[in-house]
């Protein structure tokens, strides 16, 4: 028997599961959020710097596979994303996520058209401050994550946002199979977000490369690039990402280190991996889980087998009354 959790977010969009598969630029196309939303979870595009046709693209895509809801991920500092947010509303998106950045400019509009708005935040003053400016959720994540990430861990941060606002808190970083997702709900949250499982996904269209990059790696695959120079990011470890590191240490050495040089490097980079599988010059971005993720499987039997294990887990601690 599955357990219900009270998220009236996900009620509203008639979700069977409480699991969202994170945006991720690049990685998840329309195809895969449409199909993880088919599947009774939500998907999630994650359309990183593209430019509004290209957003429209992956939207047609994921309704290829779905008529149910599903969202994007929006990259606020973009400089298309006025028109990014006049896409969104034409196509009658339900669902905006937010990186880096403050959502607040376009949330009354985004509200008017019925909008869903869920920043992900790495810390609990910006989770208080997303409240305050009347966000619909937020998403608590974790330094274990993949991706660019911040500094707190996933197992700290989830229980001090839930007591901190009194929104839904989605747990991101670090959760991979059922057993994350009940620690995630016995922290207080009303629900969880991966990405690095869903790269390891049928239907997830990343290059062959970075799949089995992911199902190969161990716990201690994952490096942060950025740590020195700032914008730190969860990668794998490829001849790039220490290649990377390398060069942050003697940059910063310098007496004004070269930023420039950095985002140069960096510039690209994940869709060299996502697109061509390049370990020379991609960043295979992934989270500290990818180490117990052992086979590709369809995004219908990852949702089914991580919540029916979550509620098996919390019928028991829970008693079943
Ligand atoms: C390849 C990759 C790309 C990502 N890109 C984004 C992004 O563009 N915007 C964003 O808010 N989060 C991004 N994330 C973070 C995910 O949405 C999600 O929160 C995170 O992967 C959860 O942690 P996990 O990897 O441990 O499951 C990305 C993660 C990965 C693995």
């Amino acid at each position: 028997m599955n357990v219900q959790l009270n998220n009236p977010i996900f009620e509203k969009l008639g979700m069977t599961y409480p699991i969202i598969q994170g945006g991720m630029a690049w990685a998840g196309t329309g195809h895969l959020a449409g199909s993880v939303s088919e599947a009774g979870g939500l998907g999630i595009i994650g359309i990183g710097y593209w430019h509004a046709d290209q957003v429209r693209t992956e939207i047609r895509r994921a309704r290829e596979v779905t008529d149910r809801p599903f969202g994007v991920n929006v990259m606020l500092m973009s400089r298309h994303i006025r028109e990014v947010f006049d896409v969104i509303i034409e196509e009658g998106i339900k669902v905006v996520a937010t990186g880096a950045g403050d959502p607040s400019p376009f949330l009354e509009e985004l509200h008017e058209h019925g909008i869903i708005v869920m920043p992900v935040v790495p810390s609990v003053a910006l989770a208080k401050m997303m409240e305050k400016k009347g966000v619909d959720a937020v998403v608590a994540e974790g330094a274990e994550s993949g991706g660019h990430i911040g500094s707190l861990s996933t197992m700290a941060l989830v229980p001090q946002v839930v007591d901190a606002v009194n929104i839904p808190v989605i747990a991101a970083g670090g959760i991979g199979d059922g057993r994350g997702t009940a620690a995630a709900v016995m922290l207080g949250a009303s629900g969880v977000q991966m990405g690095t499982r869903f790269l390891a996904s049928e239907e997830s269209e990343i290059h062959e490369n970075f799949k089995n990059a992911v199902v190969k790696a161990r716990d201690i695959d994952t490096v942060v690039t950025g740590e020195l120079l700032g914008n730190r990011a969860r990668v794998l470890k490829t001849k790039m990402s220490k290649q990377y590191i390398k060069n942050e240490r003697l940059e910063v050495t310098k007496p004004k280190p070269d930023a420039d040089a950095m985002e140069k490097l960096e510039n690209g980079t994940l869709k060299n991996a996502v697109i061509d599988g390049d370990k020379n010059t991609g960043a295979f971005m992934a989270g500290e889980i990818a180490g117990l993720i052992k086979e590709v499987e369809p995004v219908s039997q990852i949702l089914e087998q991580t919540w029916s294990q979550a509620s098996e887990l919390l019928t028991q601690s829970w008693g079943t009354h």
